[in-house]
């Protein structure tokens, strides 16, 4: 009699987080679905400092992406959402990219930004961007942020994915060894712009 009640109430206390949260085991698998749960967590595992400094904008773009995804903050892992930080200098860009598995939502702390995005249809959506405006780039659209003010500019953006992921148009086109000829037939882009691009991006072929 006792000792069935005493079984059921030891599984409740001993099995309480085992469903609210799965902080990351960055030693463990990964998968789409995301690390596996570290066995036991504390405070420190549900924040992350990591987005306290700007990020170094010595650069070819003058910009740096810091972010906080779950591998850099496992606390968000399985929890769909996740953040970063971006610091662009003056005439700095986040080049052309897209997020495959997450929308993205920014919000501009200081500057002005040239923020857009392009439709699978082809239409452009953009916005300059003062302190305080937020935007919205739907999931998996190619989209930038520039910019365009006199000063630095701080902006904050947030995912609806753990791990949304970044694809950078042009490492994708110009900082592997697909082959030249491959790229020209792929894009009507000329041989020499392409040989210039994996020239200055580390591309070879
Ligand atoms: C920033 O990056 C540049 C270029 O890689 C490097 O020379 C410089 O030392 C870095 N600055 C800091 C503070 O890390």
């Amino acid at each position: 009699m006792f000792l069935p009640i005493f079984f059921i109430i030891s599984f409740l206390f001993s099995s309480t987080n085992a469903d609210d949260f799965c902080v990351g085991d960055l030693n463990g698998p990964v998968g789409p679905a995301g690390y596996s749960c570290k066995k036991t967590a504390t405070g420190d595992d549900f924040s992350f400092s990591g987005l306290r400094t700007a990020g170094n904008t010595t650069n070819l773009v003058k910009a740096a992406i810091t972010p906080a995804f779950s591998t850099q903050f496992p606390g968000v892992n399985g929890l769909g959402l996740s953040m970063a930080r971006l610091d662009l200098d003056v005439d700095g860009v986040i080049p052309m990219h897209t997020h495959p598995r997450a929308s993205e939502l920014i919000l501009v702390m200081h500057g002005t930004l040239l923020a857009g995005f392009m439709s699978s249809d082809n239409k452009v959506y953009s916005k300059s961007l003062n302190k305080g405006d937020i935007m919205v780039f739907p999931q998996g659209l190619l989209h930038f942020q520039i910019n365009t003010g006199k000063t630095q500019s701080l902006a904050f953006v947030s995912f609806n994915s753990a791990d949304p992921g970044i694809q950078i148009f042009h490492l994708s086109m110009f900082a592997n060894d697909l082959p030249t000829d491959v790229i020209a037939k792929a894009t009507f882009l000329d041989n020499a712009q392409i040989k210039k691009l994996k020239g200055v991006l580390g591309g070879t072929g």
